[in-house]
């Protein structure tokens, strides 16, 4: 395909796999994920787990994509195992199905960046919370926020996605840099750095059937794996670089992004003495604001800061999970890019109202997606990557990477065989598990 986009600089899709990985799941998820798993116990398990599994499985899909040099579907058909195209639809529309209610949440922090410039959240930001979390409104601020994910990806990879995501990843640090300084200067810095950063490993052994896979789903859901976005986004690579390097490069910038918003949050929330043990999707929403409420002014300059912040990271995530889907019909269907990216705006919309109507149903949503979808997804990649691809997929990475990769590339594949392939089959069980488990 000659006349196929490609991003104009290596710096280029860096940053847009950046700006994919780091989204809600760092800033909104991360949180919470570690407050409810035992602090900085989950910390070290997630830490272990994006370098033992989630680099290895980011790779898979790079490879997938830079070989094929097209969209998830037709990868397969391109790398001559059209037998598998099943792996490309399960994403594609696993990404779809994650974005409906991505959407949602997106809506809710372009109306907290309001509230919080008000600086108020109600009398009681639980309530406060409950009644703008569903409902008209929150319908409408979804709608919003996906005109903004088709008004970027309707410009295509080098107008819309690349460009946007340029300015979007340094703003993200620069202002979580700032929040941080602020972070440290609060009475509660040192209690909540120690909350953070010191593991108990006592918690680790004492919970580990439900520390790992909790860590392990974080790790591929923050990587932006299984919903072919990594294939999707290396498709459009035009050069022979190191694979390998991109890879680190963006899942040390992705980590290093979750830790600094640790270290953001944690030390308001244990200065306002609301403690860590704040489970459950409303955390950033609930803690956060019953924190900052007492910061006066301060709090004001900090809440806005805060949720531009993670507005800016969810859009440069729903950019990601919107190309997928754009891409394959463009890609294999032929359709005009403009049109397809409105008319799946659309789609998008209708499917996630019953999340914005009720967070129960986006509860449900993103279980499906997190416990049930992305795990599946990221096994059958692996699967297919392992053993299908496997003699082309280590040929794939070595290009760009020099001698010394030439013994690394036979260890990589010989990772996703064992200890990816382990722990990702490990994950489905116990996450099927807990889905059967959880009430909807
Ligand atoms: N990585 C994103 C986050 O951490 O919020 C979420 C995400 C985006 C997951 C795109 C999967 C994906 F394909």
């Amino acid at each position: 395909m000659s006349d196929r986009e490609t991003w104009t600089t290596r710096l280029g899709f860096i940053l847009a796999s950046v700006g994919s990985a780091v989204g809600l799941g760092n800033i909104w998820r991360f949180p919470f994920q570690t407050a409810t798993n035992g602090g900085a116990a989950f910390l070290f398990v997630y830490l272990v787990a994006v370098v033992v599994i989630g680099l290895p499985a980011i790779l898979a899909e790079f490879v997938v994509g830079r070989r094929a040099e097209m969209s998830a579907i037709g990868a397969f058909d391109e790398l001559g195992h059209p037998g598998w195209r099943a792996v490309g639809a399960l994403g594609v529309f696993a990404g779809f199905w994650t974005l409906s209610y991505y959407s949602v949440v997106g809506g809710w922090v372009i109306r907290y960046i309001g509230q919080a410039a008000m600086g108020s959240y109600g009398s009681n930001p639980k309530v406060f919370f409950g009644n703008v979390s569903a409902g008209p409104e929150a319908v409408a601020l979804h709608a919003l926020f996906m005109l903004l994910a088709v008004g970027i990806v309707a410009f295509g990879i080098e107008g819309g996605i690349e460009r946007a995501t340029k300015v979007m990843v340094p703003a993200i640090v620069l202002i979580l840099v700032g929040l941080v300084g602020y972070g440290a200067s609060l009475a509660g810095a040192g209690e909540a750095y120690d909350y953070f950063l010191t593991p108990d490993f006592g918690v680790i052994v004492a919970n580990a059937p439900s520390v790992i896979p909790a860590a392990v789903g974080q790790a591929l859901f923050s990587l932006s794996l299984g919903f072919a976005v990594m294939i999707t986004y290396a498709s459009y690579i035009d050069g022979d670089e190191s694979l390998p390097v991109d890879g680190l490069s963006i899942a040390v910038t992705n980590t290093a992004i979750g830790i600094l918003a640790g270290l953001v949050v944690f030390p308001l929330l244990f200065t306002q003495g609301v403690g860590p043990d704040t489970s459950g999707p409303g955390a950033v929403f609930i803690a956060l604001p019953t924190a900052l409420s007492d910061f006066g002014a301060a709090g004001r300059v900090v809440g806005v800061a805060f949720f531009v912040v993670i507005l800016i990271a969810a859009l440069s995530s729903a950019i990601s999970l919107l190309e997928v889907a754009v891409s394959y019909l463009v890609d294999t269907h032929g359709f005009e890019r403009r049109r397809t990216t409105a008319v799946l705006g659309v789609l998008l919309f209708l499917l996630g109202i019953p999340s914005a109507w009720d967070t129960a149903w986006l509860s449900w949503f993103d279980s499906i997606a997190v416990n049930l979808l992305l795990p599946v997804a990221v096994l059958l990649l692996v699967l297919f990557v392992g053993w299908v691809l496997a003699p082309d997929a280590v040929d794939e990475l070595r290009i760009g990477s020099g001698d010394s990769f030439d013994d690394l590339a036979p260890l990589w594949l010989w990772s996703l065989r064992t200890v990816v392939l382990l722990a990702v089959l490990v994950t489905v069980a116990l996450s099927v598990t807990e889905l059967t488990g959880a009430p909807v």
